[in-house]
């Protein structure tokens, strides 16, 4: 396409998708790198799980079950929930998106804790909605009273993660009780981390109408490339959310794999001890080598860097010894790197790489 005709074509895009273009984007992976930027798991799946993978593969001419039924059932089992108040999605970034259209018109607000996840930031954009950034408390406690009577007031719905990304905090779940419980908002609250922590409120569901959680397989099941997600929520908040979804939107292995990791859930018990022991280990030496680090219940660790350079520094100079870190689009955390836990060997080389820089750094300084 000329030039000319490249400009025509684009010049016909709404304001919106200007800005989208503005936004930060996910470093493009490289094969040689260890990734520890996006928080995948970097275990194989059990041999039980991975079988029903293979076997889901012959059935590759097939369209997949409309609607995700028998994984929707067997999650409903699962969680000692109902099958409609299950909605199953390729990844729960997709219910993120369907959320968003189903409960939000252009001009509308919707609330976000902050920091927290940023790809709320572009679904805001994308639905023409205002987000309203609320500002965690101090050391990351629920700002309950903000959420309840400030500007939030307002929005069609408050999100917020627990554990939160990017910080790994943790709120006790009597306290989201205590905000669903006096809101009449719907709460979204994105458990991507929770089995890393020590508790999760899903057991809430069947007493308030309001709440809405969302899970994934992605980061504690290690399952990211295959994409599975889940809503649960009351049958009517999550039959909106049905009505709008795609036909056929997820495949024939998401659906074996989704259900299968249900039914294995305890052969990950080894994964998840791992994660915890490493992220405390990491933890540990990071702040030996002078990186100061908020406890983490998820698995990844946000570590502020020592004085004199930026996270962007950090995350360049990892990336030159093949190690793939986050930074932070959020004013404050500038001076922060986010670390994703991943095996032994893989933690070990981005510790030595850590001791490697600042080496050359002290060498450096002392040089001038
Ligand atoms: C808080 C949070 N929610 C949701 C997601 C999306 O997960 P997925 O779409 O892989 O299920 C992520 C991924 O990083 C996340 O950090």
């Amino acid at each position: 396409m000329s030039d000319a005709k490249l400009q025509s074509v684009l010049s016909s895009l709404a304001e919106v998708y200007r800005q989208l273009d503005s936004l930060p984007s996910s470093p493009v992976p490289d094969a040689g790198c260890v990734k520890l930027n996006t928080n995948e798991n970097p275990f194989a799946l059990p041999a039980a799980v991975m079988q029903s993978a293979l076997a889901a593969l012959e059935r590759q001419y097939l369209y997949p079950e409309d609607d995700n039924i028998s994984l929707r059932e067997a999650a409903a089992a699962s969680y000692n929930l109902s099958t409609d108040q299950v909605i199953a999605g390729n990844g729960s970034s997709e219910l993120l998106s369907l959320i968003y259209k189903a409960f939000l018109d252009p001009g509308d607000r919707v609330a976000m804790l902050s920091p927290g996840f940023a790809y709320n930031r572009k679904l805001a954009l994308l639905q023409g909605a205002r987000l309203l950034e609320i500002k965690w408390g101090e050391s990351c406690l629920l700002p309950i009273h903000k959420l309840l009577f400030g500007p939030a007031k307002e929005a069609k719905f408050i999100l917020l993660a627990n554990p939160n990304n990017p910080t790994g905090t943790f709120v006790p779940i009597a306290d989201i009780e205590g905000l669903v419980a006096q809101s009449d908002r719907l709460i979204v609250l994105d458990e991507a981390y929770v089995d890393f922590a020590p508790d999760s409120a899903l057991r809430l569901i069947n007493r308030y109408s309001n709440l809405l959680v969302l899970r994934t397989f992605s980061k504690s099941y290690a399952a990211a490339g295959i994409r599975v997600g889940f809503g649960f929520g009351h049958p009517q908040v999550i039959g909106r959310l049905r009505n709008i979804q795609n036909l056929f939107n997820m495949n024939v292995i998401g659906h074996a794999v989704g259900v299968s990791i249900l039914a294995n859930r305890a052969a990950y018990d080894e994964n998840h001890r791992h994660i915890k022991f490493e992220r405390e280990r990491v933890r540990v030496a990071l702040s030996q080598l002078g990186f100061s680090t908020t406890p983490s219940h998820a698995n990844f660790l946000l570590a502020r860097v020592p004085a004199g350079r930026d996270g962007t520094w950090w995350q360049t100079s990892l990336k030159r010894k093949k190690i793939l870190v986050a930074v932070l689009p959020d004013e404050s955390l500038e001076d922060c790197i986010r670390v994703s836990i991943g095996t032994k060997p893989q933690m070990d080389g981005f510790l030595a790489a850590v001791d490697d820089i600042i080496g050359a750094e002290m060498s450096r300084r002392s040089a001038v």
